[in-house]
């Protein structure tokens, strides 16, 4: 009798890594913005399944150490790394158990947030039905539950190249070893297209990806013989069919007409039908390929927040500079300000500019919503209390540009710092990273790059011992035959807290 082949992922290693989208802390802002109560992150219960090596769980783990997490996981080598991770950072709030999602027992318990990122479109179908019964099974009554998909028509494209891929795989006894060679194929169908044909276009955009992506996200993500993608419609009904139901995009922005072009926001405007139609609609309109949807149980109320009230004790963290520094606070005069990522917003309200610069000196910290807006209508030179009417207009304001990708809502504060002290520390998580590879986990659930060698050096001595004179001695010792000066550490340093990779 042959033997069952060992999971793809004992074989092939998945890079993972932390998704900020599907941390507590984003998850229960989220909620918040539709009016549902869920959890304090500090002391949350979260279940993750599909958890690989622990990429996503462990620095949430970190993060909050009165919170607890169970991860689950098919394979035996992830779970093997997973626990050695979690053992090297001492962390005793995190488990990561070998199980298949099929087989989860009932009495795993109760969590205010599961995860399923990397699971749904890349699993056959019953382990996809089985994440559906474990959100119904698992989940607290005011629980959320994350999970990405590749989503239709945008999927059909990638399939072009998807298709190819996997007939050239198939002709080899060592499909494995020859990522490249499928590569390669693709790029002999693609230059044979005339220039700038769809096919072509189509087929070069998905070797770009392929080649800037792990060969272990090729296998895992691209030629997984299960992949399928789904129309967001038939996402929301199968959810449904379990007692669910769609709350919103984990990230927002990716269903935010203000992102896209007007001839795109016009047409939104024609659509009728409800939400979920509505976002149907929008999927095909901007050929939708990827998302992370949130769910709740179908007896929740939503009731999106129109009022500052309803966000009491929420933060809020951006990092959006004037198009021409210092901005006009003046009232009535447009200031243009931009992301990091390129998206931009008009202003030309004076309290609205001023919470923008406050909130760029603080990045990446967040600020307390109530206190944002006092001290914003101090800079912008407003004496008394605010109105109703003003209240309402700042809600809006933050609640628009959260949706639209340009701020942060927070429910809470990680222990970091912005500023350098003394003696720095950085997370022992992101040191303990720096030492595996470039890629660390900041303090907001991020992943950084860190692709300057000094910025690895600083970053993996910050423990509390060192001052500006013994990092850079060090650095210069790690880094024989370079030359940098103490002002090239401090630079590095306020990228490091920049990057939210400082700890109080
Ligand atoms: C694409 S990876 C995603 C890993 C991680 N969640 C991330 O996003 O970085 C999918 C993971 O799900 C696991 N998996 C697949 N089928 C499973 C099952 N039936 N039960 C438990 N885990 C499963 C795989 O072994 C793999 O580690």
């Amino acid at each position: 009798m042959t033997e069952p082949p060992s999971p793809l992922h004992d074989r092939i290693h998945y890079p993972g890594g932390a998704w900020e989208h599907s941390h507590p802390d984003r998850m229960g802002a989220n909620a918040r913005t539709f009016g549902l109560r869920p959890a304090p992150v500090e002391r949350c219960r979260v279940l993750e399944l599909g958890c690989g090596a622990g990429g996503n769980l462990i620095p949430m783990a970190y993060g909050l150490p009165d919170a607890r997490f169970v991860g689950i996981e098919l394979a035996a080598r992830p779970v093997e790394a997973g626990r050695e991770f979690a053992g090297s950072l001492g962390l005793s709030n995190v488990d990561v158990q070998q199980l298949d999602i099929l087989e989860i027992p009932a009495d795993l318990g109760e969590f205010d947030y599961i995860i399923a990122h990397g699971v749904y479109s890349w699993v056959p179908e019953p382990v996809r039905d089985a994440v559906m019964s474990v959100f119904a099974r698992h989940l607290a009554p005011d629980g959320i539950a994350y999970m990405n998909f590749n989503a239709l028509p945008g999927g059909h494209l990638r399939n072009l190249a998807r298709d190819l891929m996997r007939f050239r795989l198939s002709l080899s006894d060592d499909p494995e070893a020859r990522g490249d060679d499928a590569i390669r194929f693709v790029r002999l169908v693609a230059d044979a297209q005339p220039d700038g044909s769809p096919y072509r276009r189509i087929l070069e955009e998905e070797i770009v990806r392929f080649e800037h992506n792990p060969v272990g996200v090729l296998f895992h993500d691209d030629l997984v013989p299960a992949h399928r993608a789904f129309h967001f419609r038939s996402v929301v009904d199968h959810a449904e069919r379990h007692g669910l139901r769609y709350l919103c995009e984990a990230r927002p922005a990716d269903v935010h007409p203000g992102r896209y072009p007007a001839p795109i926001q016009a047409a939104v405007r024609r659509f009728g039908g409800g939400r979920i139609a509505r976002e149907q609609c929008f999927d095909f309109l901007v050929c939708q390929m990827y998302r992370c949807s949130l769910f709740c149980r179908d007896g929740v109320a939503l009731a999106p927040i129109r009022d500052l009230d309803g966000m009491n004790g929420m933060r809020v963290a951006a990092d959006l500079r004037p198009a021409t520094e210092p901005a006009d606070l003046t009232d009535g005069i447009v200031a243009t300000y931009f992301a990091p990522d390129g998206a931009s917003v008009d202003l030309e309200d004076s309290a609205a500019k001023a919470a923008l610069e406050i909130l760029a000196e603080h990045w990446p910290a967040s600020v307390e919503i109530e206190r944002l807006l006092r001290d914003a209508r101090k800079r912008a030179g407003r004496s008394g209390r605010p109105t109703r009417f003003e209240r309402r207009e700042f809600a809006e304001f933050l609640a628009t540009n959260h949706a639209m990708g340009l701020t942060d809502l927070h429910v809470r504060e990680p222990r970091m710092v912005t500023v350098a002290g003394e003696r720095p520390v950085a997370s022992a998580l992101a040191r303990i990273e720096i030492e595996r590879g470039a890629r660390v986990t900041s303090l907001r659930h991020r992943q950084v790059e860190i692709d300057d060698p000094i910025a690895a050096e600083v970053l993996a001595r910050l423990d509390g011992t060192r001052d500006l004179a013994g990092l850079h001695r060090d650095a210069v010792r790690a880094l024989p035959g370079e030359f940098f000066t103490c002002d090239q550490i401090e630079a590095a340093l306020r990228g490091l807290a920049y990057h939210g990779l400082l700890e109080r």
